[in-house]
């Protein structure tokens, strides 16, 4: 039986840049296949969730939002309830016992069978496909920038992750690495400039591990950025993520030698502590991770630097802590995002760590690390007061309608006031006044 072509589908997309840049993966497959896209929860034939398993915060919210839309299928049963991306596939037909009201579970490779599975759903079966498969990038396919401001596009190029941090669950659920064809890739970012984009993002769970081998090339992360950034010599290019042991000098050359190249990179430490990296199973110490920072200091002198980190990992004590405190000082992070530890089911520190850091220091912690950052981010932007950037308009102000929001090349969100200037320009912009999370100033 195939898919009726009047049907509905809206997409709520949680987690990381990765699922935006899937559920626009998911859009296309499915409306090449004359469904139709709505915004409009109230209004849709099906509903699917694409899903985040890194924190058990993130699977209790969707458990939620499930919850929700099982509540819209109590109103009119013919709503069908779709689960895909991380979540399907740690849990994959298990969410079946939890949610029964769900029609289908699909894991990130899986979004090519979207169509079919559609119609075995439609024919009343409950369908799951949660197979990982080696060779997936979604190649051929063009996503849509349904839900994106129109300005700045996710443009992925690694799928999956080999990397086995003994904490995280992305290798279950994205499987192993792989990337795509750098031709699919440009055609990709030439789609994007064709509809009005100023920047792209090229993302993957560790940009650092690109490349592309074929019989006769070698496409390296420098090689692949370098080629970005000579195509769209008027369109900003940034990238994440970066892993400290991969991340090579070559990557801040080719950021010094092409000025549309971003002035930011986010490189994740976790820990200042040279026991919990070991544990974590990162490959680097301390040492590495700052002489990895004194290096792009030294190419980039104006370059931001953030990172994530992790509080309460297992066997923690007050001194690692410390380490981390002491580490985020020395850096002077220009950001972070900051997290408590969260055991995963199926990741090496479940089997063989204890989770031995109670909640109430893991807690305690996470708020000394969250006060720290919140000074550093607030000196970082002092600093910034006086200087003129380079803005690129996102939006209208959430705050105030009268302004505008964008950001500098080192991603530090400035607000001003509108002027004569229009959303996607670049615009030079002042800084009168900042917060820890805001630049202020005006157009000069
Ligand atoms: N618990 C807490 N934070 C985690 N992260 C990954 N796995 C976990 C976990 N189990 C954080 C890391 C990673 C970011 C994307 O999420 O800091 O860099
Ligand atoms: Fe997870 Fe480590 Fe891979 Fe990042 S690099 S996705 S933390 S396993």
């Amino acid at each position: 039986m195939a898919i009726s072509k009047t049907k509905k589908f809206y997409i709520e997309t949680y987690g990381c840049q990765m699922n935006v840049a899937d559920s626009e993966v998911i859009a296309t497959v499915l409306t090449d296949n004359q469904l139709q896209q709505t915004k409009a929860i109230e209004s849709a034939d099906i509903i699917l969730i694409n899903t985040c398993a890194i924190r058990d915060h993130a699977e209790q919210r969707i458990y939620g939002r499930l919850d929700y839309f099982n509540s819209l299928k109590k109103k009119n049963p013919n709503i069908k309830i779709g689960i895909v991306g991380c979540m399907a596939e740690r849990l994959k037909d298990k969410l079946l016992d939890k949610k029964p009201f769900i029609d289908l579970i699909a894991g990130p490779d899986a979004y090519r069978h979207l169509p079919a599975m559609f119609s075995s759903m439609e024919a009343g079966q409950k369908v799951v496909n949660v197979l990982l498969q080696k060779e997936e990038t979604y190649e051929g396919i063009l996503p849509t920038r349904y839900d994106s401001n129109g300005i700045s596009a996710f443009i992925s190029i690694t799928r999956g992750c080999d990397n086995m941090c003994a904490y995280c669950v992305v290798p279950f659920t994205r499987g192993r690495e792989r990337s795509r064809l750098p031709e699919d890739i440009l055609k990709e970012i030439d789609a994007v400039k064709n509809s009005g984009f100023k920047e792209v993002t090229l993302i993957g769970q560790n940009v650092d591990k690109y490349r592309f081998t074929d019989e006769n090339r070698t496409v390296d992360f420098p090689a692949l950025l370098e080629m970005v950034a000579t195509h769209i010599p008027d369109m900003r290019v940034r990238f994440s993520t970066s892993y400290p042991q991969d991340f090579s000098e070559k990557v801040v050359q080719v950021m010094k030698k092409y000025p549309n190249i971003c002035r930011y990179i986010h490189l994740p430490v976790q820990s200042g502590s040279n026991k919990i990296l070991d544990l974590m199973k990162r490959g680097y110490t301390r040492e590495w991770y700052l002489d990895r920072i004194a290096m792009i200091r030294k190419y980039l002198p104006d370059c931001a630097i953030s990172t994530d980190i992790i509080a309460g990992f297992c066997d923690e004590t007050e001194a690692d802590h410390h380490d981390t405190l002491e580490l985020m000082k020395q850096v002077k992070f220009d950001f972070a995002y900051m997290f408590k530890y969260s055991e995963r089911p199926g990741t090496f520190a479940a089997k063989r760590y204890q989770d031995n850091v109670p909640e109430a220091i893991k807690k305690k912690r996470l708020n000394e690390i969250i006060e720290l950052q919140t000074r550093l981010s607030l000196e970082s932007n002092e600093k910034d007061i006086g200087k003129t950037f380079e803005v690129l308009v996102e939006g209208i102000s959430k705050k105030s309608a009268d302004k505008y929001f964008g950001r500098n090349s080192q991603n530090k969100v400035i607000v001003f006031p509108k002027g004569s200037a229009q959303i996607g320009d670049f615009v030079p912009v002042k800084v009168t006044n900042v917060s820890s999370a805001t630049l202020i100033g005006e157009v000069v």
